[in-house]
């Protein structure tokens, strides 16, 4: 890995962004010493001030960057868009759209992988807290990875049938019994878009983070959809998948129902290796994903696409909390440590590329948390006299578990700050 440095853009956003950006620059600077970062805006505040919660100057940073980091975005529904619109803004036909569905859809982030790592290995499940669960054990009691289908499915189209410009929509769907109780104004319909094309990039992804499961002898993709009700867009994906099975044989592939699925990841998480679903479905269950481990404080993910790469955290801007100097940054790190694992993979010539990021976050999987904290800490790791990438992702995984299960923020039970978390982390990376 040679030293040469990385342009990285980060993106504080809304809410409890900027606050755990600002904690947490000093971990960037003495994690990745090369790295040169760049802020850029994003966000609700842009859109307030400007109508566009990306600005231009945002997008060219995003395009020439090796990659992003971006903390939280808050997004609301189009009525409060526009009420909260500057004064010489509203009225002019401004129409606000996701800033993380743009850069999704403009960077072609196609998958958004996110790893279901037992951090707390026993300390942090929903039913047991920091102080009378049990103590931690060395085994991680789940460890898989959701990739998400971030360019298409139920996300794709949302449409208000009270216009005239409705695509033929209504005649499809005026017959329908409620829909005839109805006027059309008092009528929506979201379409699940689902391609071929989309879906084998999608699960060459998903094969390619196969094996890093809690249980190792998994190499397993569960495309979670549902099939036998949404039999059109089903048979697209069961196409996809018997075509990228044939291409990845020592992979088993199996296509159960999303509802089964949720069942089986509180009962049976260890059965898991990638779990590969559509977009709203892989919300859902990637948000599954950060209850099992403790909260959203805690999980990470990658937006992948061939040429560009977001990390952010699962969490959104987290208003309730805002302000009062006490949000989670394990899941903000989490992120940069994932960013790294990526740039050291891009580096080797793994990384993005048209056969998806094969190499991606190492992250998935629970394997890289086995090592105790207290190893690292000790200095009883050979990553403490690293300086490759990989290396540092590594040491600061391992300060942030450490910190987790020593003295974590209030959502994880304990009482410590956004900016004592953060502190604390630098210092173990230091020493
Ligand atoms: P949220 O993730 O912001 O908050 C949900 C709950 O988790 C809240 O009780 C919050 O205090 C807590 N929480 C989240 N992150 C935390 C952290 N780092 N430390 C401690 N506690 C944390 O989701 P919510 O409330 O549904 O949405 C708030 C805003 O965020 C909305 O505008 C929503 O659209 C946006 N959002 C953005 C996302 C993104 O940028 N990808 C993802 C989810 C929500
Ligand atoms: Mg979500």
């Amino acid at each position: 890995m040679s030293a040469s440095s990385h342009r990285i853009v980060l993106l504080p956003g809304d809410g409890i962004g900027p606050e755990i950006v600002d904690a947490c620059r000093p971990v960037l600077a003495a994690a990745f010493p090369t790295w040169e970062f760049t802020d850029a805006a994003i966000g609700w505040g842009c859109w307030r001030t400007a109508g566009d919660p990306i600005p231009a100057e945002t997008w060219r940073a995003l395009e020439s960057a090796d990659a992003a980091i971006m903390a939280a975005i808050t997004s609301k529904p189009a009525r409060e868009a526009e009420a909260e619109l500057a004064d010489h803004l509203r009225g002019t036909g401004l129409t606000y759209r996701s800033p993380v569905l743009q850069l999704r859809r403009r960077l072609d982030l196609y998958a958004n992988i996110r790893p279901v790592e037992d951090l707390l290995a026993g300390a942090g499940s929903p039913a047991s807290s920091l102080d009378d669960g049990p103590a931690p054990t060395p085994s991680p009691r789940f460890g898989f990875t959701v990739v998400r289908e971030n360019t298409e499915g139920l996300y794709s189209h949302d449409l208000s049938m009270a216009g005239p410009d409705s695509n033929g929509l209504w005649d499809v769907v005026k017959q329908d019994p409620t829909v005839t109780h109805s006027t059309r104004a008092d009528t929506a319909v979201a379409l699940r878009v689902t391609t071929g094309f989309g879906w084998r990039r999608l699960l060459r992804t998903a094969a390619s983070l196969t094996g890093r499961a809690a249980d190792p002898s998994l190499r397993r993709v569960t495309v979670a959809d549902k099939p036998n009700i949404l039999r059109e867009s089903g048979a697209i994906i069961r196409d996809a998948v018997d075509e990228v099975a044939a291409e990845f044989p020592d992979v088993d592939f199996e296509i159960a129902n999303a509802d089964a699925v949720t069942m089986r990841l509180i009962t049976s998480p260890m059965s898991f290796d990638v779990i590969a679903a559509e977009n709203l479905l892989g919300d859902i269950l990637s948000d599954l994903g950060a209850g099992l481990m403790g909260g959203l404080g805690l999980p990470s993910a990658a937006n992948m696409g061939d040429g560009h790469a977001v990390f952010e955290p699962v969490h959104g801007s987290a208003p309730d909390i805002a302000g009062r100097g006490i949000a989670d940054p394990a899941a903000f790190l989490m992120s940069a440590a994932m960013c790294a694992e990526h740039l050291a993979a891009r580096g080797e010539g793994t990384g993005a590329s048209t056969r998806g990021n094969s190499a991606v976050p190492d992250t998935a999987g629970s394997r890289g948390n086995q090592a105790s904290p207290d190893t690292a800490d000790t200095g009883g790791s050979s990553a403490t006299t690293g300086s490759d990438l990989r290396e540092r992702a590594s040491l600061l995984r391992r300060a942030v578990i450490g910190v987790l299960r020593d003295d974590p923020t209030p959502d994880l039970g304990g009482d410590n700050t956004t900016a004592g978390f953060a502190a604390e982390v630098a210092r173990r990376l230091a020493s």
